[in-house]
């Protein structure tokens, strides 16, 4: 498994320095990828709202924000720019449901086992994947999400990543996650006319091979799309006949 050089423009995404210059040079906010508003359906139906959540490398995004006004009650973001946290502890004083610490996801030491319920990453294993020890970086973060899931928790992974670059880190058989794979195309992505597409609703999981791949008659309509991987931390007496996830209208 190596460094995924797809989509990195430059070695120092995996490195504190370079994101805590970009925070004090940028300021403001900015969501990577999606905002809540495109993610709200997998989130709302995978994450219950009593949910105690961990927002790994949060930035100075708006969806933990976001994910407050739509009902969560207990999100704790961490990032490894202190400036990013710094900056959004200030803007976040009034809302208690709201916690920011300075943390690296490679060493979470400072939380016991098992205490959340949740883990959303918009981004963060994809910068790790972009640092000069990806591989290692990213089997220490997956190995610290997973210790910190309770069993039944479930950890949301959206990412550029296609299964070829992501699945041989997430589906290591020591998180024993059941992984359900979705693909949505960036916003404000106009389709083509001509186009036919693999799936009727982007709400509806994509089978994947049993090589964990996408299957050989998957059309990406959007080369510029986003996965969302959801895996779920399963108990030893749920590993047989899982269920595939079945997004339900009431978070539509
Ligand atoms: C691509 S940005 C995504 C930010 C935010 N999640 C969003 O969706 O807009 C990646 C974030 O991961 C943080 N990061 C990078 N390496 C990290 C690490 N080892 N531990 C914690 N955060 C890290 C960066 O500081 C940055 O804020």
């Amino acid at each position: 498994m190596f460094r995924d050089v797809s989509s990195c423009n430059t070695y120092n995404y995996g490195e504190a320095g370079y994101w805590d210059a970009r925070y004090i040079q940028e300021g403001g906010s900015f969501d990577w990828y999606q905002r809540y508003s495109a993610l709200r359906p997998f989130v709302r139906n995978f994450i219950p709202l009593s949910s105690r959540i961990l927002m790994v490398g949060c930035g100075n995004a708006v969806m933990s924000e976001d994910m407050v006004k739509d009902g969560y009650e207990d999100i704790v973001n961490i990032d490894i720019s202190s400036v990013a946290i710094d900056m959004m502890r200030t803007k976040y004083e009034y809302i208690p449901q709201l916690k920011y610490m300075q943390m690296d996801v490679r060493d979470m030491s400072l939380f016991p086992d098992e205490s959340f319920d949740g883990v959303i990453d918009k981004g963060t294993l994809d910068s790790l994947m972009c640092g000069t020890d990806a591989p290692i970086s990213a089997a220490q973060m997956l190995a610290e999400v997973c210790r910190l899931l309770k069993p039944g928790g479930t950890y949301i992974l959206i990412t550029y990543g296609d299964p070829t670059v992501r699945m041989p880190h997430i589906s290591r058989p020591v998180f024993n996650w059941k992984i359900t794979l979705y693909n949505i195309p960036r916003p404000g992505f106009q389709k083509p006319e001509s186009s036919t597409p693999s799936r009727k609703s982007y709400l509806e999981p994509i089978p994947l091979t049993e090589k964990g791949l996408l299957p050989a008659d998957f059309v990406l309509e959007d080369p510029d799309s986003h996965y969302i991987y959801v895996c779920k931390k399963i108990n030893d007496t749920e590993i047989e006949n899982i269920p595939a996830y079945q997004l339900t209208a009431d978070v539509l």
